[in-house]
């Protein structure tokens, strides 16, 4: 079967990435559009086409296919710009991509003809370079019209990775549910690194330090689960041990210590789940814990 035109509007982080590997995957390439002539030109040199610039609908008019794929705030009037213009054709599919927000943003391509969708990919797409698929193996969302939904599936698919249906109205909680694994991911290393620099321990001896702790610590939730996983002075229920810490912390990082307690106060009853750790220790656990 023949694959669809497509065009990319938002040739940022995402689109870049998308346009690039539908592009591998045989999508013909209607074209591509961004806020900044550059942007656009960058993507159309890579996916070798003409059709680049900064007017969308002229773009997005000769696509079968329609990836809006800018900031979540600007989707919506992005597509409602492209919409007054008479830029998407009739049983065009139109698919966004943001894990938060549902296919009722694009109303404005419904009216004019057009299916809507979201099509949203489970993976943090920074540093995506060529010739690394990091659509391969993910799990990609969808939810909207039938056609966007046989679209996004589709496309999913060709791009080696696995789909679900998400119901629109919990979207928010499924994305706060990715941004908690990845973005805060990032935010809990950040403060393991400013603690191992007050231990005097640099950047980089930080970096190498904590990835193979890290990557021990996946392999074991991805054998035995959470929360089986669990290890540490909580889990051992080591009261003295995170008493050292607070005080130390206190002293020489005071500004991380409400979040050092927020976190060990939910780990107190995964611990507890997991077993092993004593009804007395958990409540002197929870009583230093608490705010
Ligand atoms: N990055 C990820 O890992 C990831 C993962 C899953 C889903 N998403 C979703 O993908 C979407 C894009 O995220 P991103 O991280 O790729 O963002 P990004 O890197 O900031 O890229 C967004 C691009 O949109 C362009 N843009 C901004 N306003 C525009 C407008 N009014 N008209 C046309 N183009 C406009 C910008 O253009 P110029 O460069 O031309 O100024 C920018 O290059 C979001 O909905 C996000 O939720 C991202």
């Amino acid at each position: 079967m023949s694959k669809p035109s497509f065009a990319i509007v938002g040739c940022g982080t995402l689109g870049t990435a998308l346009g690039r590997l539908l592009f591998q995957a045989g999508y013909p390439v209607a074209g591509v559009a961004s806020r900044s002539l550059s942007s656009a030109e960058r993507v159309a040199r890579e996916l070798e086409t003409d059709a680049y610039g900064t007017s969308p609908w002229e773009i997005t008019k000769n696509a079968s296919l329609v990836f809006l794929t800018t900031p979540d705030d600007a989707v919506e009037g992005v597509c409602r710009k492209i919409a007054e213009n008479g830029g998407f054709a009739k049983g065009a599919v139109v698919l966004h991509s943001s894990g938060a927000l549902s296919s009722a943003i694009l109303e404005s391509a419904r009216k004019a003809g057009a299916f809507a969708g979201s099509m949203h990919p489970m993976q943090s797409f920074a540093g995506a370079r060529p010739g690394v698929n990091l659509f391969s193996g993910i799990l990609v969302t969808v939810e909207g019209d039938p056609e966007a939904l046989a679209a996004g599936r589709m496309v999913a698919a060709d791009l080696g990775a696995f789909h679900a249906r998400v119901n629109a109205e919990a979207k928010a909680l499924y994305h706060a549910a990715a941004v908690t694994a990845s973005n805060y991911l990032v935010t809990l290393l950040s403060m393991a690194f400013s603690l191992n620099e007050a231990a005097g321990i640099d950047a980089e001896q930080s970096l190498r330090g904590l990835l193979p702790l890290i990557h021990g610590t996946l392999a074991n939730i991805e054998s035995k689960g959470i929360p089986a996983a669990l290890t540490g002075p909580i889990a051992r229920g080591d009261v003295a041990t995170v008493e050292r810490h607070l005080s130390e912390m206190a002293a020489r990082l005071p500004a991380l210590v409400p979040l050092y307690k927020r976190l060990g106060a939910h780990t107190v009853p995964l611990a507890k789940a997991k077993g092993g750790l004593t009804e007395e220790a958990a409540e002197k656990l929870m009583e230093l814990f608490k705010d």
